[in-house]
């Protein structure tokens, strides 16, 4: 999603716009632009494209400015393009914004019935209008700006400059995220600390309604009310180093990598390893519910399947599992006793946002599954069940992803004591095998020589399919939507055993099938699945253990994974998935960490 950044600066801040919106590239855009007050003016350059685009445009034409905005920008209303990139202008304003205002078609015909004349396509530059009249009618720019809020409807999060007001950035967010960034004589707005984290390490979240106006002293905060308010300064850990790339040629390859740690991390706050006992972070009493209402979309989805069979077989608990944006919209029949548990990365995803808050106003029990800790859904749910993966920039989610495993897993373990499903010393023998995901998701990364070799079948299909059974086909459905993401082969998830059902008219020599299945109790039932594939000539490719391996069809291709309890499979088995979407997406010349069309964080619907 769109990233934002605003600067009150004392030196030069063009490089820096630059340096900060290549720091949000991670959430997805098509379009980039700043804006800085020269000489008492504003001036603007967007530029089509990437970064590097606006750099040239900047080249070309510097901005000598020590205030300004940038814009990173993924189109939503308007066509990507340098005429529809942020900053929009209107008279004395200019506006960055992320989100979408859902009623700008009345607000521009109101304005054009006033004279007002639009340059872009974009919902945006009626926000610009409405300030701008309220600047022309006489009204200070925190006025006019408060005044253009009220009559929005939507989700945003704006950076705003005022022609003749030069040290003064405005900022407002609903819906959309924006933190302040305290500095030396300097100020900072923008989307997430990210953004603001190697200016400084003293930020202060914005909450829902906010505005506020920074100079080179201060930020002066005001609640939707526009009563002045203050919001705590902390210090972030997201400093700078977090987001390097270090040895790593792509984000995407290094979160891979990142994922032993992730997982020890996460698991940190979820198990007591002397005791060997597994615990919500605060406790959470999984007796006092009758059913979990899992929310998420895409590959969050795909974590809280993998959770159902987990805590379903585990803790007999009954959970449902639907993605955020069809729950929202049907009325769901949820009974009183249902935890509701949203999981998320950014825990701003719109869709998975609007189901926890639609739970929230039913008097449902809420918890929020979340990797930005500060995030709306860490805030607003009534849990915050965090998982510990560290800022992940790729747009693709592979690190959250695993992350989200491990807690599910974790709590899996935690609801079976609490209902007395298993007693301690099952608890302890469970928890044991949890605490040896990270030590086999390092030994699962060793496949990747094995996963190169098998990475050309795949890159050559048009498409591609991908069986499993049990916690491994939720698993197989999130491995293909990573081989579509990374590299635009169509690929599809199905239960093995649903195969038969209609997939197998896919299958013909040029059809690569991807199957997942460590030697469990399903293997067998796999293994005919596999040879009915083979009978109608369609590659396939089986990502297994060595046990698996050695039962094998010689035509399969194997990749082999390290052996592994069935509780923490789905983490073991998720590296050989992902390191083949990677792989396969390098060898296609793909924009590995920024796929096109995709935004980090869906904070639109
Ligand atoms: C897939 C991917 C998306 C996200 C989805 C939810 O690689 O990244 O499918 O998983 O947009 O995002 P969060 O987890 O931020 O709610």
């Amino acid at each position: 999603m769109c990233g934002i950044i605003g600067i009150v600066g004392v030196e030069p801040v063009s490089g820096r716009l630059i340096e900060t919106l290549r720091r949000l590239e991670y959430r997805g855009y098509d379009s980039a632009g700043v804006a800085g007050v020269v000489g008492g003016h504003v001036e603007r350059r967007r530029a089509k494209g990437k970064i590097r685009e606006l750099e040239a445009a900047l080249a070309a034409q510097p901005l000598d400015a020590t205030v300004g905005i940038g814009h990173t920008r993924w189109a939503t209303h308007g066509a990507p393009s340098a005429g529809n990139a942020h900053p929009q202008t209107a008279g004395r304003v200019s506006v960055a914004h992320n989100g979408i205002i859902e009623n700008f078609a009345a607000l521009k015909a109101e304005l054009q019935g006033r004279g007002r004349v639009f340059q872009s396509d974009t919902d945006t530059e009626v926000v610009a209008h409405l300030i701008d009249e309220g600047l022309a009618a006489g009204q200070e720019p925190m006025a006019a700006l408060k005044a253009a809020l009220d009559r929005l409807t939507g989700a945003y999060a704006l950076a705003v400059l005022v022609e003749g007001h030069d040290d003064l950035v405005m900022g407002a967010r609903r819906g959309s995220p924006l933190v302040v960034g305290y500095g030396e004589g300097e100020m900072f707005i923008g989307s997430d600390a990210l953004a603001v984290g190697p200016f400084t390490k003293r930020i202060a979240y914005l909450e829902e309604g906010d505005h506020v106006a920074i100079d080179h002293g201060e930020a002066r905060i005001f609640d939707a009310a526009g009563a002045r308010v203050e919001r705590p300064i902390q210090l972030v850990a997201a400093s700078a180093a977090l987001v390097e790339k270090g040895n790593y040629r792509h984000f995407m390859e290094k979160e891979i990598h990142d994922q032993p740690d992730a997982c020890q991390h996460t698991l940190a706050s979820y198990v007591d390893p002397i005791a060997g006992r597994a615990e919500a972070p605060g406790g959470f009493d999984f007796q006092a519910v009758d059913r979990l209402q899992i929310l998420a979309c895409g590959t969050a989805y795909y974590a809280g399947l993998i959770g159902k069979y987990l805590i379903e077989s585990l803790a007999g608990l009954p959970v449902d599992v639907e993605v955020a944006s069809e729950f929202r919209y049907r009325e769901a029949a949820v009974s009183p006793d249902t935890l509701a548990v949203a999981i998320s990365q950014s825990g701003e995803t719109a869709d998975t946002l609007a189901a926890l808050r639609w739970c929230k106003e039913r008097g449902l029990a809420t918890a929020a599954v979340v990797n930005a800790h500060e995030s709306s859904m860490a805030r607003e749910a009534g849990v915050l069940w965090p998982t510990n993966a560290g800022p992940e920039i790729c747009v693709l989610s592979t690190k959250a992803f695993t992350a989200q495993v491990s807690v599910l897993t974790a709590l899996a373990i935690a609801a079976a004591r609490q209902r007395g499903r298993i007693d301690e010393a099952e608890e302890r023998r469970r928890v044991a095998i949890l605490l040896e995901a990270p030590r086999l998701l390092a030994q699962a990364l060793a496949v990747e020589d094995q996963v190169r070799a098998v990475s050309h079948l795949v890159a050559r299909a048009r498409d591609v399919l991908y069986l499993g059974r049990g916690a491994m086909f939720p698993l197989a459905m999130e491995g293909a939507l990573k081989l579509k993401e990374v590299s635009y082969i169509h690929a599809e998830g199905y239960a093995a055993g649903e195969m038969k059902h209609g997939p197998i008219a896919l299958i013909d020599e040029a059809t690569p099938v991807v199957v997942v299945a460590p030697s469990d109790a399903l293997f067998e039932k796999t293994l005919s699945n596999i040879s009915e594939v083979m009978a109608r000539e369609g590659p396939v490719i089986l990502i297994t253990d060595e046990a698996g391996a050695a039962r094998a069809p010689p035509e399969a291709k194997l990749v082999v994974a390290p052996a592994c309890d069935p509780l923490i499979a789905p983490l073991v088995f998720a590296v050989p998935l992902q390191l083949l979407a990677y792989q396969v997406g390098v060898f296609k010349g793909a924009d590995v960490d920024q796929p096109r069309n995709l935004a980090k964080s869906v904070t639109v619907e």
